[in-house]
């Protein structure tokens, strides 16, 4: 009895704390958005920089020289020893000593190579969750052109999450040598945290496993000395919003021969030859870094990750979940005044925090479903950045909208090309969704604004 009251003033006060703080950092590093009178909230598609990062790089670019790195003169020692530090860096950020950080354009780019170079073969296997990035979807092409076959984990509707009994019956078919797993450490489109500890049942079942981690490292702390996927792709403009055109792909070292390279190209090999037609590789993340690394931009990385560590990953984390909770309890209880909800919240919001990221469907006064780009528009004339669709995530949004494989099986082989919004008045069922997304500069007046955008659609009918 006692405890609860304790525990929720404690955390009231947490809260108060990580208000100022992050009000006063929102003025310090973020004060564009008020000054542009911009109310973000879609950095789960992209977080924002923070003036200082800015400030950081162009000192470092205007005060040195850089050369390319792939030489030994003195402008590109500095390229390489600055490359060298952000990949300790990141090594060090992630706990992933066991690790090559191999740098990538984007997370989608660190996917490619897992796809292109896993010895997929005939009666190979790919195993993933329904909910998943396209840029995870989209290796399933490489393993059925190898003469595999792939597989999806459906997800529950009413949690957005996987079952149990589900999953662990397709682990157990171990059929196949070589056998893939894939899962995002987050959902991109719900925020649901699936559980890493899948990773540790899939390898003791003989699985090699990818965790797309894009969605869940801005929020949360990843620590690949306790979870230890065979490789981890990831996006930095997600966690620190600058520089953009940076990933990473995390290669566990000891499956990192089970990556087969297609081919050589600039910084990947030791030696090669033209004549005689032989080439050895490098034994390390050079074999994937196929030419030029970013090297001005690299640096850039080392300031973000110090400036995250500055803050404290803990710390966005309970901030986000703080807000998401904010937005939830004024939101939930919306209603035209005939009783009817304004929205949905897709998933269950009471299995834990989300990252910052909600996902919801708007009502009519009738009780039909407000189609998402009319929200967006709607949203956008009020200065608000929302983002709305599919998050290139078709598993989920078929989940949440009920499509069955028939349906979607119909309209794909009625037409040799086609669009979301061709499918929408094919199949005559609603599609997609509005994301709200906030981050470590989002404060409670983004949030009102949002709820004063959505009271301002009260008793409306949106068609
Ligand atoms: C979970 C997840 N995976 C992969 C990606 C692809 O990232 P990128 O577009 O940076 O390659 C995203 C981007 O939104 C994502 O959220």
């Amino acid at each position: 009895m006692i405890k609860t009251p304790l525990k929720s003033r404690a955390k009231r006060g947490l809260a108060l704390a990580h208000d100022e703080f992050f009000n006063d950092l929102r003025k310090r590093e973020y004060n564009r958005l008020d000054n542009d009178g911009q109310v973000y909230l879609d950095y789960t598609g992209g977080n924002l920089y923070a003036e200082s990062q800015l400030r950081h790089h162009f000192e470092l670019l205007r005060e040195h020289t850089f050369g390319n790195p792939h030489s030994a003169n003195p402008s590109s020692k500095f390229s390489t020893r600055l490359i060298k530090n952000a990949r300790r860096k990141i090594i060090e950020f992630f706990n992933a000593d066991d690790y090559y950080c191999v740098f990538t354009a984007n997370a989608s780019a660190a996917l490619k190579i897992v796809g292109e170079s896993y010895p997929f073969e005939r009666g190979g296997r790919f195993l993933l969750f329904s909910d998943n990035h396209n840029s995870v979807n989209g290796i399933r092409e490489y393993c059925n052109s190898a003469g595999g076959f792939h597989e999806y984990v459906p997800m529950n509707f009413n949690d957005l999450s996987v079952s149990k009994e589900v999953l662990l019956d397709k682990l157990n078919d171990t059929t196949g040598e070589n056998k893939l797993f894939a899962f995002p450490a987050q959902s991109n489109m719900s925020g649901v945290k699936h559980d890493l500890n899948w990773i540790k049942e899939a390898k003791e079942r003989g699985w090699d496993v990818l965790l797309d981690a894009a969605a869940f490292v801005p929020t949360s702390s990843l620590d690949l000395s306790v979870y230890t996927p065979d490789f981890v792709s990831i996006s930095f403009y997600k966690i620190f919003g600058y520089p953009t055109g940076l990933g990473c792909l995390l290669v566990r070292k000891s499956a990192f021969y089970k990556l087969q390279k297609k081919w050589f190209a600039g910084g990947t090999v030791s030696l090669a030859s033209a004549k005689a037609s032989y080439h050895f590789l490098t034994e390390n993340h050079e074999r994937f870094e196929d030419g030029t690394v970013s090297y001005l931009d690299i640096p850039a990385l080392s300031i973000g990750l110090d400036y995250i560590n500055s803050i404290g990953m803990g710390r966005i984390n309970e901030r986000v979940g703080s807000l998401i909770d904010y937005l939830y309890n004024r939101l939930e209880g919306l209603t035209h005044s005939n009783g009817e909800k304004q929205l949905t919240v897709l998933g269950n919001r009471n299995q834990g925090n989300t990252g910052g990221t909600m996902i919801m469907s708007f009502i009519n006064p009738n009780g039909s479903k407000i189609r998402f780009e009319k929200i967006d528009s709607l949203a956008k004339e009020k200065g608000i950045s929302t983002r709305s669709g599919c998050f290139c995530n078709p598993g989920l949004d078929e989940t949440n909208n009920c499509l069955t494989t028939s349906e979607l099986t119909a309209y794909f082989t009625s037409r040799t090309r086609g669009d979301y919004w061709d499918m929408i008045d094919f199949l005559q069922k609603m599609r997609g969704a509005t994301r709200v997304s906030v981050g470590l500069a989002t404060n409670k007046r983004d949030l009102d604004e949002f709820v004063n955008f959505v009271k301002s659609l009260q008793n409306r009918t949106i068609l």
